[in-house]
């Protein structure tokens, strides 16, 4: 079992820090100095190391390369009010990435070298942290196969990185989105529960269509009738109807969304009924038409909550009314801010600092 205090640090000798530029900034297009790595081999996690940011050789053989065996998490750190860092959520994060690894026949990695290796890279890098209103460290924890050799089993080694980008929000403005009718994103005993890069590869050709039709993003159906709403290209999916929180159940293809958890939690802490089930296509288009869909919003960590403002549905583009002050999207999303950033308790336990 590896020693997880011996993580060995080696700073930049050339920080990227004064040339940032403080206009908004593109999302992941900007790095951190340094990044985590620590390798698998021999059964065990070794040599755990925080090291400038740079890139990695790897084999022209690489098993993630060929076969697609490779995980990724996306959570994100802010400034707090006493003048700290926090990261929100992690070991909701740290769970996450084992049960993605699990399904892609990767090895876990043990919480102590997670936790450690995150805050020490953050606290590294603390200086990189936004303090402009919306903005956060976004951090991406990922693992992939390191073996070169082309037999189709799983990799024997592998390497678990993190690297860390500074942010603003993903989305500026509110969304048009369609449902998509014949492309599929995962299907019932896929991974799609999964944050395996294959999900997000796969679905960029149908997400671009989309785009060039003027949408931003599609909202997935399921896979066998292309009726019931799965989620939406890069977050999970929520509408208020009749005065109820509505979002699909969990299921084998839906992504298990981090920031859905939290939504549906202060929605109950708000006493806004919530259901997590079933809904069609059709149920949202009659709800539009009745009056009683009263806002449609992505939630994720990179999207945070993100207003959809059209959805199209068979070639018709229907517009929602425009998010009130009160809109329930909007107290959520501030008391969610509130608590990452230490101006509102946090009952629930979400919010952990980095430390000195
Ligand atoms: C995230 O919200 O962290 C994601 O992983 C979505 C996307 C940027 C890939």
């Amino acid at each position: 079992m590896l020693d997880t205090l011996a993580i060995r640090t080696r700073r930049t000798t050339a920080s990227r820090l004064a040339t940032r530029d403080e206009a908004p900034l593109e999302f992941g297009k900007l790095f951190s100095d340094h990044m985590f790595v620590v390798d698998y081999r021999d059964g065990e996690w070794q040599d755990a190391q925080i090291m400038p940011f740079g890139d990695m050789p790897v084999s022209p053989a690489n098993s993630a390369l060929h076969y697609g065996q490779a995980i990724f998490e996306g959570m994100k750190a802010y400034p707090t009010d006493g003048g700290g860092v926090a990261l929100f959520r992690p070991l909701d994060n740290w769970a996450r990435l084992n049960a993605s690894a699990e399904r892609m026949c990767m090895p876990a990695i043990p919480e102590e070298l997670f936790m450690q290796g995150l805050k020490e890279l953050v606290r590294l890098d603390a200086p990189w942290v936004p303090s402009v209103p919306g903005g956060a460290l976004y951090i991406r924890p990922f693992m992939f196969a390191t073996d070169g050799m082309l037999g189709v089993r799983p990799s024997d080694t592998y390497r678990f990185a993190v690297i860390t980008c500074p942010v603003d929000l993903y989305y500026t403005k509110p969304l048009r989105v369609r449902f998509e009718q014949k492309y599929v994103r995962s299907a019932e005993g896929g991974a799609g529960f999964a944050k395996n890069a294959g999900n997000y590869g796969a679905a960029m050709y149908p997400t671009k269509l989309a785009q060039e039709e003027g949408y931003n993003q599609l909202i997935w159906t399921d896979a066998s009738e292309h009726q019931y709403v799965e989620e939406s290209g890069t977050m999970n999916i929520a509408f208020v109807i009749d005065g109820k929180l509505v979002t699909p159940a969990l299921s084998t293809s839906i992504l298990d969304g981090i920031t859905r958890r939290s939504v549906l939690q202060l929605a109950h802490d708000l006493g806004v009924p919530v259901e997590e089930r079933r809904v069609s296509s059709r149920e949202i288009i009659a709800a539009l038409e009745a009056g009683t869909l009263h806002e449609a919003f992505g939630v994720g960590t990179a999207a945070t909550i993100a207003p959809i403002a059209t959805i199209g549905y068979e070639g018709h583009d229907y517009e929602l009314p425009a998010a009130a002050p009160d809109a329930l999207s909007k107290r959520i999303g501030a008391a969610l801010g509130a608590i990452r950033t230490g101006q509102a308790p946090d009952p629930h336990g979400w919010v952990v600092p980095v430390g000195e």
